[in-house]
Parts: C-alpha cells; sequence; structure tokens
C-alpha cells in the first residue's frame, strides 16, 4: 500500500507540477521574428482582405524568401464578447472569421499573428482579456494563431509580471505553441522578467514614423528611429536567442528618404531586434523592397549567435556600432546622424574591440587580415590592411562585415 501510495503521488506530481511552473514555450524565437504588422500603417483600419492580400504580397514580393514569416494583426480585429465571454471578430471586416484567415495564412507557408491586452481594454478600446486570459488562449489554439503580440492598456491594479505570466501559461494550457509577444512599452522593465514569459518584449513607447524627430501629444509622446535607438542603452546583455529587446516595428516605406530607411533597418538589424515590417507591402516602392530584403542585412540580425550589436564609438555625428557573429565574424556599421555628409577613415591597425559581455575580441591590428564586405553594395570591398576611407550621405550608414582571410599554408 505504502509502495502504490508513492507511485500514485509520484505520478500525480509529474502531472500537476508541469502546469504550476508551466512557461512560456521554449524555442519558438532563436533568432529575431521577422515579419509584419498592420498598426504602424493601418491602424484600425484592418481586414481580412488586407491581411490576405498582405500575406499575397510577402510572398510575391520575395519577402518570404528573405526570411519573413509572420502577419500580425494589430488592435480593432475584436468587436465584443459572445455570451459566453469568447471574443468575437469583427464580422463586417473578417466576414470568414479567424480560423479561415489562418488557414489562408498557412497555405502561403506563413503564420499567423493576433493582438490582444493584458488590460480590460485594447489600447484602441476593444475588449480587452483581462479576466479572459485562458479563454482566449483557447481561442487562438483553435483557430490555429502562432503569434500573440500582447499589450498594456486599462490595466489598473494589475501586476506586469502576474499578467503576463498568466497568459504565457493560459498559452501554454492551450496547448498550441505560439510565440509571445510583450508589448507594454518598457514601463515596467520587462527585459528583468520577460525572458521566462514570452519571446520578445517592448522596450519603449510607440515608433513615430520619422528618423528624428519626438511627437509630443501632450500625455504621451511617440519616438523617431534615432530617439528609440538611444533609448537601447545598457540592454543588450538582457537579450539572446529566444528572449528578444523590441525597440518596435519598422516605419520603413512609410515616408522616410531611402537613405533613412536603409539606416532605421541596417540599425534595427544591428540591435537583433525583431524586424516587423509596417508598411503597405501591397504598394511598395522598388527602393523601400530593396531595403526590406536585403538578405546580408537580415544575416546580421538572424546571426545564430543572437547578441545584440553595441554602439563602440562616436565621432563627429559618426557612431560605430559593433555586432559579434558567429564564426568569428563581425558587423561593423556606421552610422551617420547629421544633416551632411561624414568622411570616415578607419585606420585598421588601430582598430581592438574587446566586448566585455560576450567576451569575444575583435583584433585586426596585428597579423590578423580580415577581408570587408559592404553589406548595401552586396561586394567585397578589400581587406584591413589598408585604411578605409569613405563618406557616408546624410542619415545614411555604412554596414560591414568581416571575417577573417584564410592565410594559405606555407609549404
Ligand atoms: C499600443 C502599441 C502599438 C499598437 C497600439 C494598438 O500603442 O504600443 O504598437 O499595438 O497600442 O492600439
Amino acid at each position: 500500500m505504502k509502495k502504490f501510495n508513492s507511485i500514485f503521488f509520484f505520478i500525480i506530481s509529474f502531472l500537476i507540477i508541469p502546469s504550476i511552473y508551466a512557461q512560456k514555450f521554449e524555442g519558438l524565437a532563436k533568432t529575431p521574428p521577422l515579419g509584419w504588422n498592420s498598426w504602424n500603417k493601418f491602424g484600425c483600419n484592418v481586414s481580412e482582405k488586407l491581411i490576405m492580400e498582405t500575406a499575397d504580397a510577402m510572398v510575391v514580393s520575395g519577402m518570404k524568401d528573405a526570411g519573413y514569416q509572420y502577419v500580425v494583426i494589430d488592435d480593432c480585429w475584436q468587436i465584443a464578447r459572445d455570451s459566453l465571454g469568447f471574443i468575437v471578430a469583427d464580422p463586417q471586416r473578417f466576414p470568414s472569421g479567424i480560423k479561415a484567415l489562418a488557414d489562408y495564412i498557412h497555405s502561403k507557408g506563413l503564420k499567423l499573428g493576433i493582438y490582444s491586452c493584458a488590460g480590460d481594454k485594447t489600447c484602441a478600446g476593444r475588449p480587452g482579456s483581462r479576466g479572459h486570459e485562458y479563454q482566449d488562449a483557447l481561442m487562438y489554439a483553435k483557430w490555429g494563431v502562432d503569434y500573440l503580440k500582447y499589450d498594456w492598456c486599462s490595466t489598473e491594479n494589475l501586476n506586469a509580471l502576474g499578467a503576463y505570466t498568466t497568459m504565457s501559461r493560459a498559452i501554454r494550457e492551450a496547448g498550441r505553441p505560439i510565440v509571445l509577444s510583450i508589448c507594454e512599452c518598457g514601463s515596467n522593465q520587462p527585459w528583468l522578467w520577460g525572458k521566462e514569459v514570452g519571446h520578445l518584449w517592448r522596450t519603449t513607447g510607440d515608433i513615430y514614423n520619422c528618423f528624428d524627430c519626438i511627437q509630443d501629444y501632450g500625455s504621451w509622446k511617440s519616438w523617431g528611429a534615432m530617439q528609440i535607438l538611444d533609448m537601447q542603452e545598457g540592454l543588450r546583455q538582457y537579450a539572446g536567442p529566444d528572449h528578444w529587446n523590441d525597440p518596435d516595428m519598422l516605419e520603413v516605406g512609410n515616408g522616410m528618404s531611402n537613405n533613412e530607411e536603409r539606416a532605421h533597418f541596417s540599425m534595427w538589424a544591428m540591435l537583433a531586434a525583431p524586424l516587423m515590417a509596417g508598411n503597405d507591402l501591397r504598394n511598395m516602392n522598388s527602393q523601400t523592397l530593396s531595403v526590406l530584403t536585403n538578405k546580408e542585412v537580415i544575416a546580421i540580425n538572424q546571426d545564430s549567435l543572437g547578441i545584440q550589436g553595441f554602439r563602440y564609438a562616436v565621432n563627429d555625428s559618426v557612431e560605430t556600432w559593433i555586432k559579434p557573429l558567429v564564426n568569428n565574424e563581425w558587423a561593423i556599421f556606421y552610422l551617420n546622424r547629421s544633416k551632411s555628409p561624414k568622411n570616415i577613415l578607419v585606420d585598421w591597425k588601430k582598430f581592438s574591440v574587446k566586448d566585455d559581455l560576450s567576451g569575444k575580441t575583435l583584433d585586426t591590428t596585428d597579423k590578423n587580415l580580415f577581408v570587408i564586405r559592404d553589406l548595401w553594395q552586396k561586394k567585397e570591398i578589400g581587406d584591413t590592411k589598408k585604411n578605409l576611407s569613405i563618406t557616408i550621405p546624410p542619415h545614411d550608414v555604412l554596414c560591414l562585415r568581416i571575417k577573417q582571410k584564410q592565410t594559405k599554408p606555407s609549404i
């Protein structure tokens, strides 16, 4: 009998303990998620037509081929709760329902993302998930949702870690692996606790469609790409595979100049940020498309080491950013933040960088010879034997990837 009891308790605890401690589904975002989100361009103007056409465009434009995967419907797809409390999609805008939409997205080889909020109401005033977390997660799982952006409005008296943990567990219980994107704008320092709960967390308030400006709405502000870049200071140690700092979605294709789009996109790649396009994929010009699909820049973002880059130096408005990559390769980006062209001169003999976080050292000062590749020109531009002298246009970037030259064994 005693033996039976201990076997019984062993089995029960085996069943119960994992659900008590259940946290996020591991391994869903080993590299930063790549996709598209409706909010920056369309706000509340979402519909199944838009989402299906966007998925089509993602495939036809070559974005899927470049690695983009998630098509995320942001706020305003939901309209009410039914008599049992289940969430209801707007029947005018989503007449076929979310399940049919998910099936369509999956048939294109893509994944569907959806949006909700930890509070009573979403940030646009639609029904939020507070008190309905398990019901909502169940619904998302039934529909075939793959990604949840979970916001933080109308959250009076809620504790952020508690609220996000509840949704994380609800997803786990519903049984479908869903990426959890924590979107509470950095106010509760999600980098300190987000790793166990979700796969990425917003670090700042909303991005604004400009390169370098602040949009002041009185009670709140939204931020240009450069302002957001500066707010990432001190956060790189918290990011890594399956848990990323999220400096918000891209504004590429929404009106910045081509130089600025290139710089914004490159810096998000350098930050190992999720790359969520935020423009109209159905109508983008070839310059925007070539920015969004630069596979060599995307490869810096998607590097399997998952180390976020850092600002190494600032010199006359030109910032040098560095990111260690696999196989002892390195990304070195020069960002010209000024409104005038800037000349840079790189003397590789003086270039020695020790990255304390990764423990890696980049040393081009001695006999180590590195080949230099320009990721926007998409060609090799020499090696570290010679100084590099180059002009960077205003609000633009020079993106280099360097790798050690193989020396031929002497016979
Ligand atoms: C917040 C988020 C945005 C967007 C809106 C939707 O402001 O930060 O990214 O999701 O809510 O209402």
